[in-house]
């Protein structure tokens, strides 16, 4: 883990912010320790769980297959207007972000490999970037899949990577985050509210009715009430901003459609040993963007 990241992680006991403390541990003032897993990522869950809902291997490695290839590039181009367009402080905190594939993309296209700040100057002092520089953010991916994180933790140069769980108290510290990207995973309202900065954005995308439609019969319905859920999953406490559909056609190989297929919720419900054709597939989704609308209520 980045040190540079530390400041921005909260102990998921006590709530403190995180340091490195002797021994190259990390730790908060409290005396919560945390070991370093040898990619580098922190667990930062309240408990031992479970985890019942996080991806597997095999979906992991589908999803990394899959998303490696390209098809879902408008999300990546979406999602990095989004982060380009904002102007509030912080890190992007990608929440469920499976191996970090849009974290990477979004971070990518941010700017250079490393942020102004860690440039020093020649009298060796930190050569601070003029007022109004842009300097490239860092990012946070967190997700209850381990096997994804042990993936994300080494996505991107600028990116660290969490064991967390969404539907607890998120292991991260008031105003963090400058976007909080939510990609196809659990949202919650509260906690994106206290992450993310007061000029800060969320952004989430959510599969349409249509999505995968030529390949209905192996996955699982797109919800036709969806749209309402996402709306009862983020206000009152949130505001919609903006929403943009966007829908285009992806040219599947066989090895395409078989990992679209396992990369999901399907994955579970599918013939592990099932072969698939090659085929046109459509790709229907919402990108949508948030701000925070009043104090949290839930
Ligand atoms: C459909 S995948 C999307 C992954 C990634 N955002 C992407 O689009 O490539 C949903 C992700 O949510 C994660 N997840 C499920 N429940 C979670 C929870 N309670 N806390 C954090 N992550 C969770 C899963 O492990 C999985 O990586
Ligand atoms: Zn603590």
């Amino acid at each position: 883990m980045r040190d540079d990241l530390l400041p921005v992680l909260a102990c998921p006991v006590c709530a403190e912010p995180l340091v490195r403390v002797d021994g190259g541990q990390v730790g908060c003032a409290t005396g919560h320790r945390f070991d370093e897993a040898k990619q580098g990522h922190l667990t930062l869950l309240p408990a031992k769980r479970r985890a019942l809902t996080a991806d597997t291997p095999e979906m992991v490695d589908a999803r990394i297959r899959f998303l490696g290839r390209g098809h879902y590039a408008p999300v990546e181009r979406a999602l990095a207007a989004v982060v380009a367009a904002t102007e509030a402080p912080g890190v992007v905190l990608d929440v469920g972000s499976g191996p970090g594939t849009y974290l990477a993309h979004v971070l990518d296209a941010d700017g250079p490999d490393e942020t102004a700040s860690d440039a020093t100057a020649p009298d060796g002092r930190p050569d601070s970037p003029p007022a109004g520089a842009v300097t490239a953010r860092l990012g946070v991916a967190l997700d209850l899949s381990a096997v994804a994180i042990r993936r994300a933790a080494r996505v991107h140069p600028r990116a660290g990577a969490v064991v967390g769980d969404v539907t607890e108290r998120l292991p991260v510290v008031d105003d963090a985050a400058a976007v909080v990207l939510d990609v196809f995973a659990p949202r919650n309202q509260r906690e994106y509210a206290r992450v993310l900065h007061p000029a800060g954005v969320l952004a989430v995308v959510t599969p349409r009715t249509g999505h995968l439609a030529e390949l209905a019969e192996a996955t699982i319905a797109v919800d036709p009430e969806k749209e309402r859920r996402l709306r009862d999953s983020l206000e009152p406490t949130f505001a919609l901003r903006s929403s943009e559909d966007l829908t285009w056609t992806m040219d599947l190989s066989a090895a395409d459609v078989h990992d679209v297929v396992h990369m999901g919720p399907s994955h579970h419900h599918v013939d592990p040993g099932r072969v698939f054709a090659p085929t046109t597939v459509t790709a229907a989704v919402t990108v949508s963007t948030w701000t925070v609308a009043g104090p949290p209520t839930c």
